[in-house]
């Protein structure tokens, strides 16, 4: 093991990593795992950990999961990988269309890819092109609408349409023009007129429900100006705009910011209305996070484009879709000299072993009645989360489905956060380590994003352990 962790100092750079703190944190709390099994992973001391962030939001049904791992053996036995560029083979073909039968209508194509930052990168070159090589003429469209706070992946174009400014902001004079419009975040909107009431969860209303009284937090008494900036960017500058990119439901990365109902159906109205193409990044929302298969779903959206990664293989390996319209496929028809072919394409494009996981964790969904059992696992996790609300220290909590996020702040009156020198966020997650619970927080707000086929007393493990490391932390 401490040959391992030597290894690791010596030759290893980690992703959203300061590598300073890492070597403290292999020395003072060394984390090597060993193998995983069902909602747990091992160390090598046997050690075991709730994986309560689906090993970064893409575990939907447990480690290895029997089908799964039949699924994957099978396949190894055939192929494990050959390039779609020029070939195509059997996993890729049904993969293709099971996604469509269950995607939102109006989806008629999947190009694959390997990532969430290349399912959005393919989705923006994707609609860029479309425009450029219409017949009718039209102002180049190079320009995008993202929204604040949002978050698409780590590729320049996925970058491009980023809105977190520690991710974001040193990239700028590498980046395409993209403009900004208001968060739709309820809690922190500067639009809101009423306080926020702090006994309540902020609760996506999912699966079409109404609001539960004293659930939403989405009561602002505002006018929607965060659609109203929209619909003014649209306005003003929708001649120059390919698309409009934004994360359905949730804002993930962000912090787990939840859109108030409606939201994202009035979004998809405007863009309708102007006649600019909807981009839904699902990468993290989709297969079955909040409730429902797709987070479009619950408003009954059809976006002109989709992308999935994460959950598509289950969380088992690397792959990514983005799902067009039939409109926008046509687009790119034409004989080889007219130079209309879509020049995208990776090495591991709809690998086939991903492609054959992928395709038995959709299965899954329909045998073993996983949506039905989400929406009683969220609920059970709103009330739970609903006992750590009057903590003194922990300022609004948001839902929608399995996907939380629990914040953490130094004032609760006054919503001030801590100094982010302080890492409480990061101390707290090492404190759960210590009880066997595995988190990782997103600055000072403690996700909590489990496998769908988490059980009850497992959510409340988690519960019980969040509240006992935020005790040890900040000794309450
Ligand atoms: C909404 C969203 N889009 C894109 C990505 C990027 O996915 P990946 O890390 O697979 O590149 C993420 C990752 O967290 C995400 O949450």
């Amino acid at each position: 093991m401490n040959r391992l962790k030597q290894l690791d100092l010596a030759c290893l750079w980690h992703p959203f990593t300061q590598q300073t703190e890492w070597g403290q944190d292999l020395a003072q709390h060394p984390l090597i795992i060993a193998r995983a099994k069902g909602h747990y992973l091992y160390d090598h001391a046997g050690r075991k950990y709730l994986d309560a962030v689906s090993s970064l939001w893409c575990n939907l049904h447990g480690h290895r999961h029997p089908k799964l791992d039949k699924a994957l053996a099978q396949q190894m036995r055939k192929m494990a990988h050959t390039t779609f560029l020029g070939l195509t083979h059997e996993p890729g073909i049904r993969l293709a269309q099971e996604l469509l039968a269950v995607s939102p209508q109006g989806l008629s194509r999947v190009f694959y890819s390997d990532n969430g930052s290349t399912a959005n990168e393919v989705a923006l070159k994707m609609i860029y092109q479309f425009h450029a090589q219409k017949k009718e003429r039209s102002f180049p469209k190079t320009e995008f609408i993202a929204l604040k706070n949002s978050y698409h992946g780590d590729t320049l174009g996925s970058v491009s349409v980023g809105g977190i400014e520690l991710f974001h902001k040193k990239f700028k004079p590498l980046l395409f023009k993209t403009h900004f419009a208001a968060s739709p975040h309820c809690g922190t909107c500067p639009y809101r007129k009423k306080p926020l009431d702090p006994k309540s969860v902020t609760r996506y209303a999912y699966c079409g429900e109404s609001p539960r009284p004293g659930d939403a937090r989405h009561d602002t008494g505002c006018q929607w100006e965060c659609l109203g900036e929209i619909k003014n960017l649209l306005q003003k500058k929708g001649s120059r705009v390919a698309g409009v990119i934004v994360e359905p439901i949730v804002q993930g990365a962000a912090g787990i910011l939840v859109a108030p109902p409606g939201y994202l159906s009035g979004l998809s109205k405007l863009c309708s209305q102007h006649h600019v193409p909807l981009i839904a990044d699902e990468v993290a929302v989709g297969f079955g996070r909040t409730g429902k298969l797709f987070a479009c779903e619950h408003e009954n959206v059809r976006p002109d484009i989709l992308s999935l990664a994460k959950g598509i293989s289950g969380g088992y390996l690397p792959l990514a879709a983005t799902l067009s319209t039939e409109k926008i496929y046509r687009g790119f028809l034409g004989k080889a000299k007219e130079f209309k072919t879509f020049f995208h394409g990776h090495t591991y494009t709809a690998n086939p072993l991903a492609c054959a996981v992928a395709r038995s964790s959709l299965a899954l969904f329909a045998k073993n009645a996983i949506i039905k059992k989400t929406a009683a696992l969220a609920d059970n996790l709103g009330e739970m989360l609903g006992s750590l609300i009057s903590h003194p220290h922990i300022g609004e909590i948001r839902q929608a489905g399995l996907m939380a996020g629990v914040e953490i702040v130094a004032d609760k009156d006054q919503g001030r956060s801590f100094d982010y020198k302080q890492r409480i966020g990061r101390r707290i997650c090492l404190a759960a380590r210590s009880q066997g619970l595995l988190l990782r927080p997103l600055n000072d707000v403690i996700v909590v994003m489990p496998p769908l086929s988490i059980t009850n007393g497992e959510l409340k493990f988690m519960i019980k352990g969040i509240r006992q490391s935020i005790q040890r932390v900040l000794k309450i």
